[in-house]
């Protein structure tokens, strides 16, 4: 149980809709929509600190804010669900065990931005979130809480569930929408930014699951409730941490942002699998650069992070111990994201089938420094990459180069991987 997300959960089921009211659900709601303006839940968001969970960072509050409220035609809101990045399974767990404060989340989010209809893209394996969201969407509908009038006020949305044809460059928002009209799913040029032209030309608020299930409990407890949840004063809220690779248990937990690297690995998982011993870790889904032993005391929020060359993202951490070789690992990552590579720009559709030749090349102990040189050039050139995934990419590779050069260098001197068993 959490603080928050996971307050609601039942061990082994999905919460009920009435279990879920009876917990204070759906009073964030009606409190919103008999006392708070559009304008209010937006400002209430903007106070209580909340940034994006889907892998930036960025500010909800201040991301809706960007919505032009005087074009004509409809805005739009959507829920990204895609959650193709390596190492998350956070949205997962969360709709599984509940799918009503993603619900009520995005009713509020639509009260503030001025949305009639709003879709949850969702990855196609999610079969049971799919049918728990459906089966939560109903009962919404059928309790007034969602539809024409809710609650009986003059404020009318509704929510549709759409699943994703199942590529990872579906998450990126501008692909997202290409893909929700009916389109290959490439991603578009930014500006124009989706909050002023996006979905079918209109304004597009794009926020991913965790970010909108936070609302609720911000709305009915205020901004200053949620910001002291956070063990330091610089972030605000808990976070779904997925924890996967070398530990004793591998876990989704909630836990207060700014909880220490070490801490989470300890109290989440009983720390680090027998005869391991911690090495390294991507902190926030595949696209992230490694941390390592140096950083076991780091808090874990977004510019902690940040400060210390890499991103939270995701908050889907993969643990790697003493014996895994970090040039394997890295190939590996690569690898999924040279294949998931939409193929729209060159830097990326022909630079990542290079990098993983690299990395072969320095696994096999058949590299050179040449080799080493080219993937520092790379980390560069890929920023210049159409769309974040690129860039992503190279977390990891950038990671290798700054922490484990020496790795690297034992590999092409000794021309072999000193990790291989005989
Ligand atoms: C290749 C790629 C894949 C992404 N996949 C996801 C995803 O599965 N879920 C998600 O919420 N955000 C994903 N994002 C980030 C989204 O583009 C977007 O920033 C996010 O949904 C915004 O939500 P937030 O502000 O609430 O974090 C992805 C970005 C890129 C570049
Ligand atoms: S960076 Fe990769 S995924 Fe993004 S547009 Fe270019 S080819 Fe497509």
């Amino acid at each position: 149980m959490g603080p928050l997300l996971f307050r609601h959960n039942r061990p082994g089921r999905v919460v009920t809709f009435g279990e879920y009211q009876e917990g204070g659900g759906f009073a964030a709601l009606t409190k919103a929509l008999q006392e708070y303006s559009p304008g209010q839940v937006q400002q209430t968001v903007i106070d209580s600190g909340l940034r994006g969970r889907g892998g930036a960072g960025f500010p909800t509050g201040r991301k809706w804010s960007f919505v032009p409220r005087d074009l004509p035609g409809p805005r739009w809101l959507i829920c990204n669900c895609d959650e193709m990045e390596p190492g998350t399974c956070k949205d997962r767990i969360l709709l599984e065990a509940n799918p009503y404060s993603l619900v009520e989340g995005m009713v509020l989010a639509c009260y503030a931005i001025g949305v009639r209809h709003a879709f949850i893209f969702i990855r196609r394996g999610y079969e049971q979130a799919a049918a728990n969201l459906q089966r939560a969407l109903a009962e919404a509908r059928e309790a007034g809480l969602l539809g024409s009038n809710i609650n009986g006020s003059d404020f009318s949305c509704d929510i549709e569930v759409h699943l994703s044809a199942g590529r990872y460059i579906c998450g990126e928002e501008t692909a997202l929408m290409n893909a929700l009209e009916g389109k290959r799913a490439n991603p578009r040029a930014k500006p124009p930014f989706p909050a002023v032209k996006g979905l079918w030309g209109g304004p597009t608020v794009v926020n991913n699951v965790e970010s909108l299930a936070n609302i609720p409990d911000i709305i009915l407890n205020g901004a200053d409730w949620f910001k002291s949840l956070a063990r330091i004063p610089a972030a605000a809220g808990t976070k779904l941490f997925s924890i996967s690779g070398h530990v004793q248990q591998p876990a989704c937990v909630e836990l207060p942002l700014g909880v220490p690297l070490g801490e989470l690995i300890d109290t989440a998982c009983g720390g680090m699998r027998s005869g391991s011993s911690f090495k390294s870790c991507l902190p926030g889904g595949a696209s992230t650069p490694y941390l390592t032993r140096e950083h076991w005391d780091l808090p874990l929020d977004f510019d902690t992070v940040a400060a210390a060359g890499s991103r939270l993202g995701t908050g889907g951490l993969v643990v790697f111990d003493q014996d895994t070789c970090m040039v394997r690992a890295t190939l590996n990552l690569v690898r999924f994201y040279a294949r998931e590579s939409c193929g729209w720009c060159t830097p990326c559709r022909e630079g990542l089938p290079y990098v993983v030749n690299m990395l072969q090349k320095i696994e096999a102990g058949e590299g050179s420094m040449e080799h080493i040189a080219i993937l520092q050039d790379h980390v560069k050139y890929l920023n210049y990459a159409f769309c974040a995934l690129a860039p992503g990419a190279m977390g990891p590779v950038e990671g290798l180069l700054r922490h484990f050069e020496g790795e690297l260098l034992e590999h092409v001197i000794g021309q072999k991987c000193p990790y291989k068993r005989a």
